[in-house]
């Protein structure tokens, strides 16, 4: 079941997200929580920092992460993570992509670790310009468990942003489909007109390994997205 919200603009999406977050952490304190990179939750986190929220029992999930960097790379994903949301929010327990030298190891253990959590609460995502979730790449299906994958052309050219002159490794770990699609809720970000066509096609199109966010129909989603996501200048929103 999809929710869509249609937000007036980042800034007002970010405020919402922020809303239902701390919703759900007051709700339950220990929530797990699914937490993604990427530019579109960024403003949604220093949001969520400027909050009176008591964020000590909460365990912090990683979403995605590069292959073969190290630990003080800068473009690690597990730093960017560190930066924008569990330091700000003094989260104390995380759960890690990546730590251990063999990643097939890495991606069992994690795996491991969550179900121990007893799932994910609550999924904050963002919506890859081919339809990715975390670094899910199509095709991909809804059974598809944490694992290495080789990032597609369009995930390279779209990564290339964050980093500047540093070149994107093209190989990465992501959190499966099953640890997302088990999630309790997923918030699922969505800002800026270059994500217009993809998210109609992923809340439109009957569900396919095409798009993986299309999987995301079968969850407890809310969508948040602005008006320049949904193609709605101005009169009623999409969709
Ligand atoms: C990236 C990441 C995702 C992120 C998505 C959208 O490639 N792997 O975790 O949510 O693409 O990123 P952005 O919010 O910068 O558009």
């Amino acid at each position: 079941m999809v929710g869509v919200e249609v937000l007036e603009d980042a800034d007002t999406l970010a405020e919402r997200a922020a809303d239902l977050i701390g919703d759900a952490l007051r709700e339950k304190p220990s929530l797990s929580v699914l937490v993604a990179t990427g530019h579109t939750p960024m403003a949604t986190y220093a949001e969520l920092a400027r909050r009176d929220l008591d964020a000590s029992a909460l365990t912090a999930v990683q979403l995605d992460e590069y292959l073969g960097l190290g630990e003080d790379d800068p473009r690690s994903l597990w730093g960017w993570m560190r930066r924008s949301f569990v330091e700000p929010l003094g989260v104390k327990q995380v759960v890690r992509l990546g730590e251990v030298p063999d990643p097939d190891e890495g991606c069992r253990r994690f795996e491991a670790q969550v179900a121990a959590l007893g799932g994910i609460d609550l999924a904050v995502l963002g919506l890859g310009p081919n339809g990715h979730l975390g670094f899910n790449e199509p095709p991909c299906g809804p059974g598809a468990r944490t694992r290495v994958v080789t990032l597609t052309p369009a995930s390279l050219a779209s990564n290339a942003a964050y980093w500047g002159d540093l070149p994107v490794p093209t190989r990465a770990l992501t959190a499966g489909m099953d640890v997302i699609l088990g999630a309790g809720r997923v918030i699922l970000l969505v800002s800026g007109v270059h994500k217009r066509d993809i998210l109609a096609r992923a809340l439109r199109e009957p569900p396919t390994p095409e798009v993986p966010a299309s999987w995301l129909q079968d969850a407890n989603t809310t969508v948040l997205a602005d008006r320049a996501a949904c193609g709605v200048t101005r009169g009623p929103a999409f969709p």
